[in-house]
């Protein structure tokens, strides 16, 4: 490319003082036959601030649900906090109508493992451990990140599966570095949960997002070092692992095709970031 031309990447800055010598890394991990980054996954410093907006109000709908998330409460109670939250500020709960998703958050109890529907029938049981799966589509920027609660007193076994769980997601994220890979993470999730006991689940993985709800790359939390997808500035992507206490496999709830529960009946839990490969590592982006 000629080096006086405008950047690819859209920021309006000379390609070479932009993108240059991102390329020639790129091309060298390329040429060894590595997996690199296409370039659509990868956003300008425009694109990252509006994705850190979208991620404000995502964090701003998870903390609200911290705060009001107690034994007797409907799941669709917090479904409804979680529209009237998002919608607050301008934004959209991205899963309303994803794909044909019928609520705005996905709402994911004890042997639940994901994409759980709010319901007025589920109701909050001192005991129950809960994912909320939040995701905001702002002005067309997405976010998205998870957390864990805890109703009331749970068992020693559900407490630990949920603390172990998220301490998978921290030791995943310290390996988030540029022209790493994504089997450096994935793999350091997997150890922390297999020393524990656990198992993680393999069908379903973690995302691109940013300028899109999920875009490449599909990303494994039972991947090996030194494989899959590497990394580089401005890719931004999840770290969404589910850990189960016993069995890794799952199915899916044929009655309404979303409801993802452990084979064997045992709890699972999940917490999710979103993460942004910086030039010397990684940022949270919301969580
Ligand atoms: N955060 C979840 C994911 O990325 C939410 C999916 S929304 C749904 O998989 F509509 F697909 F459920
Ligand atoms: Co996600």
């Amino acid at each position: 490319m000629d080096n006086n031309r405008l950047c690819w990447c859209g920021s309006g800055m000379p390609y070479s003082q932009c993108h240059r010598e991102f390329d020639e890394k790129w091309n060298e991990y390329r040429q060894k036959g590595y997996i690199v980054p296409p370039r659509k996954i990868i956003k300008n410093q425009k694109q990252i601030e509006n994705i850190r907006k979208s991620a404000e109000i995502n964090i701003h709908v998870l903390d609200y649900i911290a705060e009001h998330i107690r034994e007797g409460v409907t799941t669709e109670q917090i479904d409804r906090w979680v529209y009237q939250e998002t919608t607050k500020y301008g934004a959209i709960p991205a899963p309303l109508h994803y794909e044909g998703f019928p609520k705005s958050v996905c709402t994911s109890i004890n042997n639940q493992v994901c994409h759980g529907i709010p319901s007025s029938k589920i109701v909050l049981q001192e005991g129950d451990i809960i994912n909320v799966d939040a995701s905001t589509n702002y002005r067309g920027y997405y976010s998205d990140s998870s957390r864990m609660f805890c109703i009331g007193e749970v068992s020693e076994e559900n407490r630990r599966l949920v603390e172990v769980t998220k301490e998978c997601v921290q030791l995943g994220l310290e390996q988030v570095k540029p022209w790493g890979f994504l089997g450096d993470m994935g793999q350091a999730v997997n150890d922390h949960a297999r020393k524990n006991g656990y198992s993680v689940v393999r069908e379903i993985g973690g995302h691109g997002i940013g300028l899109e709800f999920h875009e490449l790359p599909w990303v494994s939390y039972v991947s090996k070092r030194g494989t899959q997808m590497m990394m580089a500035p401005g890719m931004i992507f999840t770290i969404e692992p589910m850990v189960n206490l016993g069995k890794p496999q799952v199915y899916v709830n044929r009655s309404d095709g979303w409801t993802v529960y452990t084979k064997d009946g045992k709890p699972s839990a999940q917490w999710e970031i979103q993460v942004l490969v910086t030039d010397n590592g990684y940022e949270v982006i919301s969580y």
